[in-house]
């Protein structure tokens, strides 16, 4: 089980999660509005983008160069280079006990 945190300014939301689960599972179960997660975890939307806290980007398993998803996260209004992940590509393990990401607002809709 891992303890996982999103982040939304000072809002703080937390779940314990069981490993081989998804951080995008989290956000479900969670009802996070800023993960929408449109094509249901099968990396075809960009819709789950989160940033990954800094302590803790090179403890989660890298993304491959020229994959879906560093091409739909291009994409992103809030894409980082550094930060950016996609939640339904990173699956959860014991040692990500305590795991922060910051929800981003790329997917809400806005009133104009
Ligand atoms: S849920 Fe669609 S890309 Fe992650």
């Amino acid at each position: 089980m891992a303890k996982i945190f999103f982040k939304r300014n000072e809002e703080v939301f937390d779940i314990d999660m069981p490993e081989g689960t998804k951080v995008v599972h989290a956000a479900y179960k969670l009802r996070l509005p800023e993960v929408p997660a449109n094509c249901r975890g099968k990396c075809q939307c960009g819709t789950c983008h989160v940033h990954v806290d800094p302590k803790w980007i090179d403890k989660i398993e890298p993304m491959e160069v020229d994959t879906m998803e560093l091409f739909l996260l291009k994409r992103q209004k809030s894409y980082d280079p550094e930060l950016s992940r996609l939640s339904c590509q990173i699956r959860i393990k014991e040692e990500h006990d305590g795991l922060t990401l910051s929800l981003v607002d790329d997917n809400i809709p806005r009133n104009s």
